[in-house]
């Protein structure tokens, strides 16, 4: 018998090829590249006898309708996966290590089995003991999940078939799972993409709901769980900045709902508490009334975002005054200064300026020019703006401001995180998007925010 042939597969994406390389062709990445050994096709029974079933579109009607969203009973959770869990849906739920994927979704689970459905949450990292432990502290031990600890996929499979279908199954997390079917290490992608599929196919299969966990390392050392997002109906992700409370729920790709919803939690003593209103997060760190701080509608890639922009202007014992920026471009501030100067003859020379981004955000788009701006302003006048506000748009050298992409996106976000009215380019127009409840405030340019501004200091 020939000798099994090995493939060399990237890592980070997943490409498989015939020989090594140091970067991979599809990805881009260095040393991304592993040796695995050819595996024998996943799940095939020796030869298949069945038949592929084929119904009329028109017949699906009645199944679409069976297809509900089931509320888990977490709000916020639901809010992002489109009002509730799909049956037999696949979920990805991706973030950095220690942000708090296994306490929310064991959180989830015991929402779903309180309700007296099926839900089991398997562990592949910390014992079933040490996961009781945690639910102890999250005030969960009463509620009737099903805890395991186990790696291998065909054991999980074989346990969940037995008895009623569960509901919900976590799978914590996708890297730690293996199919003895694969030679490669528990992580690989091979592992990885096995594992996955035959969870998966459990999941079509019994109409359960399954979510694999994964982890996403910055470094991609780990099998990136991207292999898995096209094989899931749903990718979410979970995020935050882990010296802050805040954590954010983002689904990315969802087969059966919207992907623009985000799901705000704040991580307490006790677990995650759901944000009723959002905006209560960030506000409870802003202070309201006071001068320099503009709250900026933003985007992160095709994800809205709200981030309160903090700046203080003192006047500068030193020659060359201060200009000190956290999180967020230097050279963005210095040509926004510059602007001012020129255009609206508005001077800092002569004062320190700091600038920051609260919540350890980090802010790239342009579109945060006119927050950045107001924000100045109002710490250089020393009155507060409207803290029912949002400002975005780009400001160009001339001093006009430009219109930005996805204002309905943004608009739609600082509504629901209750913001009542929002300062934006004139030139930027809705075609015709609803704006919901919030009031538009457009601005010509910067001369015009400014003269507004110190009008209403007076
Ligand atoms: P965890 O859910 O284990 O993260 P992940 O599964 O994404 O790796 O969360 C770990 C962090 O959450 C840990 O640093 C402690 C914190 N935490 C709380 O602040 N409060 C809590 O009630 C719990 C359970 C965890
Ligand atoms: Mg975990």
């Amino acid at each position: 018998m020939a000798r099994a042939q090995a493939r060399y597969v990237c890592q980070e994406c997943g490409s498989a090829s015939a020989k090594w390389s140091g970067r991979c062709e599809d990805c881009g990445g260095w040393n991304t590249i592993v040796e695995e050994a050819a595996a024998a096709p996943v799940g095939a029974q020796a030869r298949s006898r069945g038949s592929a079933r084929i119904i009329e579109l028109g017949d699906l009607g009645a199944r679409g309708a069976a297809r509900a969203h089931l509320a888990t009973g977490n709000r916020e959770f639901d809010r992002v996966v489109g009002g509730g869990l799909v049956e037999g849906s696949a979920l990805l739920v991706g973030g950095d290590p220690g942000i708090g994927k296994s306490t929310l979704l064991l959180q989830v689970a015991a929402a779903i089995a309180s309700q007296g459905r099926r839900a089991v949450y398997i562990s592949g990292e910390e014992a079933a003991d040490q996961v009781r432990l945690r639910a102890d502290r999250l005030g969960l031990a009463g509620a009737p999940v099903e805890l395991g600890a186990a790696t291998s996929t065909a054991d999980i499979v074989r346990t969940l078939e037995r008895g009623r279908p569960p509901d919900f199954v976590v799978i914590d997390s996708i890297q730690t799972m293996w199919d003895d079917r694969i030679d490669s290490a528990p992580g690989s992608v091979a592992q990885v993409r096995a594992s996955a599929q035959s969870l998966i196919r459990f999941a079509k299969e019994r109409g359960s709901c399954v979510v694999l966990v994964g982890h996403v390392t910055k470094d991609g050392q780990i099998a990136g769980p991207r292999v898995v997002e096209h094989m899931v109906d749903a990718v979410l992700y979970f995020e935050g900045d882990r010296g802050h409370r805040f954590r954010i729920l983002r689904g990315v790709k969802n087969r059966y709902g919207p992907t623009d919803e985000i799901g705000v939690f704040d991580m307490t003593g006790r677990g995650l508490a759901e944000v009723e209103n959002p905006s209560a997060l960030f506000i409870a760190t802003r202070d309201r009334g006071a001068p320099g701080a503009a709250v900026f509608a933003g985007l992160e890639g095709s994800r809205p975002l709200l981030v309160e922009i903090q700046a203080l202007v003192a006047p500068s014992p030193l020659g060359t005054p201060r200009r000190a920026v956290v999180g967020a471009d230097q050279a963005r501030l210095s040509m926004i200064l510059a602007v001012l100067e020129a255009r609206c003859g508005v001077s800092l020379a002569g004062r320190d300026v700091y600038l920051n981004v609260a919540g350890g955000l980090r802010i790239q788009e342009p579109a945060a020019d006119l927050a950045v701006a107001a924000a100045l302003l109002s710490s250089l006048y020393g009155t507060a703006l409207d803290d029912g506000a949002v400002w975005f748009g780009e400001i160009s050298l001339s001093g006009a401001l430009r219109p930005v992409a996805q204002t309905a996106a943004r608009l739609k976000e600082a509504a629901k995180l209750g913001f009542s009215e929002a300062v934006l380019p004139s030139a930027d127009e809705l075609a015709g998007e609803a704006t919901g409840a919030i009031a538009l405030r457009p601005v010509e340019d910067l001369a015009g925010l400014v003269a507004g501004l110190s009008r209403a200091r007076e």
